[in-house]
């Protein structure tokens, strides 16, 4: 099966949701999570070599989220993004992004998936645009792809142009704008065909602090304005004052969340909370240095204390003939 059925409540037809009349199509409307993983899992396998990249990622993206991952390097990450937007396929589980199901797609299907459903940024300006063309035909090569006519392939890459804020650039060669503008620009090539899904590698990794936070500030416009659906997996530092939410990855799965608490958004007094996640059979990973603190190597004991569980370190089960009570239940 190569689509979900689309929900009743689901408009085919529907606006921009912001309102503005841009051009290009509109984005269709979801009620349920614009993206779902469900304990998804990916395997690399190199002759008697595997590696386990993804071991059970849940994950839901409303449509219209702006969200990042963050984690330690080999944490999965880019192994997550290159299958969200179907460079990669995922070994187990299941992932659904708009009404495609990305583990049983066919290769058909993903060509068009990549071509005009998913934008995607790469950290390395050298992978997001061509050199030789200039900005303006950078962003109107991806739409002659997809097929564009001539008229809507200009309106479109001025429409991009204006936004940036780089009309005047419109006929620069790459090597004539700056890093960040090069970044913004690779942006843009992303959201040529309109897609409702707009994906980023570390796309600030290579700029200073004040461009990256332009990089960001223009991709909260790009998500006010056509509602389109943001991941980008960053290690820059300021990223949560940008974005909805902030997911934690460790060792291939989501283990904790962070946002700013509504309303809270650009204001000096942001309150910024992190929550572990709990998965649907109760599993959480503990922070790494609560671990590290409480020395707890292998076991710990939870208590419920009113509306609190307290975790206690414990020391492993005896050896088998080690003072083992046959009425200790508690001990399993
Ligand atoms: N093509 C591959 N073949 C084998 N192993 C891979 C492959 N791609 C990634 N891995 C392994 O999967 C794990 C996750 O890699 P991934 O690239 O997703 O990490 P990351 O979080 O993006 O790290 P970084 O911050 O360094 O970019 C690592 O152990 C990595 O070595
Ligand atoms: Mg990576």
């Amino acid at each position: 099966m190569e689509t979900y059925e689309r929900p009743a409540s689901h408009s085919s037809n529907s606006e921009i949701a912001s309102g503005n009349q841009q051009q290009g199509h509109p984005i269709e409307e979801w009620d349920e999570p614009y993206i779902e993983c469900r304990d998804l899992f990916k395997i690399f396998k190199r002759a008697e070599l595997e590696v386990v990249a993804l071991r059970g990622i849940d994950m839901e993206v409303e449509q219209g989220e702006m969200v990042a991952i963050v984690g330690a390097s080999g944490s999965g990450k880019s192994t997550l993004l290159n299958i969200l937007s179907g460079l990669d396929r995922p070994s187990a589980g299941q992932v659904r992004v708009g009404h495609r199901d990305l583990l049983n797609i066919s290769d058909q299907e993903l060509v068009l998936y990549r071509r005009l459903e998913v934008g995607f940024v790469w950290q390395a300006t050298a992978r997001n645009l061509v050199p030789y063309l200039s900005a303006r035909d950078n962003i109107e090569l991806p739409q002659a792809i997809a097929g564009k006519d001539m008229s809507s392939r200009r309106a479109r890459s001025l429409e991009l142009l204006s936004i940036l804020d780089m009309e005047d650039k419109a006929d620069r060669k790459i090597h004539q704008l700056s890093g960040g503008e090069q970044q913004r620009l690779a942006i843009a090539v992303g959201m040529a065909n309109s897609p409702p899904l707009l994906l980023a590698d570390e796309p600030t990794g290579e700029l200073d602090t004040q461009m990256a936070s332009q990089v960001f500030q223009l991709l909260r416009e790009i998500n006010r304005i056509y509602h389109v659906t943001i991941v980008v997996v960053t290690h820059y530092q300021g990223v949560v004052e940008h974005m909805d939410r902030v997911l934690h990855i460790r060792d291939g799965r989501i283990s904790s969340e962070s946002r700013l608490e509504p309303g809270q958004h650009g204001t000096e007094n942001a309150l910024h909370e992190e929550y572990l996640v709990v998965d649907r059979v109760g599993r959480l990973q503990l922070p790494q240095e609560y671990v590290d603190k409480l020395h707890i190597q292998g076991f710990a004991k939870a208590d419920i204390a009113g509306d609190q569980v307290n975790i206690k370190p414990a020391s492993r089960s005896p050896k088998p003939g080690q003072g083992q009570r046959s009425d200790t239940a508690e001990s399993a």
